[in-house]
């Protein structure tokens, strides 16, 4: 049971087609005061959150064909295994298993079909949107039937609630994120954001954007976010680790939160609306949005250009399942995959 959610108001349409002539279809949750939370089952993903002043946080698409042909991760559910892998391979169980280089030399987010490309089966139960996919051995490269499940909620203090569960057939890796983009004033630049993170080391990345496998500090140096700073601020510092990415899109770590109670990992803020992001996932990957380039027109008609949204994207760290000293990505046949991750809004405080 969701605290705090009984009296929610569930609408469910149908969004479209996709090309290959599934139904997808969107799901809204409305609490007591006015917020919406908007979710469709291509991708698994959140396609609107609407404050009570009307104010839409996070970037969208309306049209189906429009979340085809992105190559955005807007807002999707993105597994098996976020984030790169290194030169498109592992080994697991002493198999070496090759994966799709959908990345430069490396794979990302899961690979050319991830999931957030694929329609998943949904439903109203309780006070939830269940979204639920089986991704079969093989699929994208990986071993073993993966049963998936992603939950959402939302509740009257305004917090969208984000549970995943997975379970496998044989030993697999796995590392499931939410890649919504967000703008807290609805639009403009989120350089402006102000954006404190509950971390003082990240994983650093070599010039393919992969994990270099060093853990580095961030004091001193334009990855500081301890405090409260603007995102803006340091974003295109003359340093190695800004320019390898064009900005940030850089992994925190939260050493001793592995199946850890939920905590608080970062805050972010633009005029009226912050947003607070709990977990219980081991890291948390900022992007801010360097790469979006207005291609696909979104929500109402609106133009993502170059950091107009950043994610806030709670997941296991970067190409764990190459680096022995990272906490291990590697679900045992059988074992439950379990991790929450909750996007808690409120007024911004001066
Ligand atoms: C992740 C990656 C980025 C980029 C975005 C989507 O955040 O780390 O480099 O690929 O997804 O464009």
């Amino acid at each position: 049971m969701l605290k705090g959610a009984a009296d929610m108001k569930f609408s469910i349409e149908h969004f479209g087609k996709t090309s290959e002539d599934e139904d997808v279809m969107e799901y809204t949750i409305e609490n007591r005061n006015g917020t919406k939370l908007t979710l469709i089952s291509y991708g698994a993903a959140i396609r609107g959150i609407e404050m009570p002043n009307g104010t839409d946080v996070v970037l969208g698409y309306d049209r189906i064909e429009d979340y085809e042909n992105q190559d955005k991760y807007m807002g999707a559910t993105v597994g098996r295994c976020a984030n790169r892998i290194g030169g498109g391979c592992f080994s697991l169980n002493g198999k070496e298993y090759v994966l799709a280089k959908n990345n430069g030399p490396n794979h990302l987010h899961g690979g050319i079909v991830g999931f957030d490309k694929k329609v998943w089966k949904s439903s109203i139960e309780g006070q939830r949107v269940v979204f639920r996919l089986t991704s079969p051995d093989g699929d994208e490269g990986y071993p073993g039937n993966l049963d998936v499940e992603i939950s959402y909620g939302l509740t009257n203090n305004n917090a969208v609630v984000i549970d995943c569960t997975a379970v496998c057939d044989k030993d697999t890796v796995v590392n499931i994120t939410n890649h919504t983009y967000f703008n807290l004033a609805g639009g403009g630049t989120i350089e402006d954001h102000y954006l404190t993170i509950n971390s003082d080391e990240f994983t650093e990345i070599d010039e393919t954007g992969c994990s270099s496998g060093k853990l580095s500090h961030v004091k001193g140096t334009p990855f500081d976010f301890t405090k409260r700073k603007l995102i803006g601020k340091d974003i295109d510092a003359d340093c190695v680790q800004i320019k390898n990415a064009s900005g940030y899109d850089h992994n925190y770590v939260f050493k001793d939160r592995h199946d850890a109670e939920i905590l608080k990992a970062a805050e972010a803020g633009c005029g009226e609306i912050a947003m607070d992001v709990w977990t219980d996932q081991p890291g948390m990957h900022f992007y801010s949005g360097n790469f979006l380039d207005g291609e696909v027109r979104g929500k109402n008609g609106a133009v993502y250009g170059r950091r107009s949204g950043f994610a806030l994207e709670t997941q296991d760290w970067p190409d764990a399942v190459n680096h022995e000293d990272f906490p291990s990505v590697v679900l045992k046949k059988g074992e439950v995959y379990k991790r929450k991750t909750v996007f808690k809004f409120k007024k911004m405080l001066k």
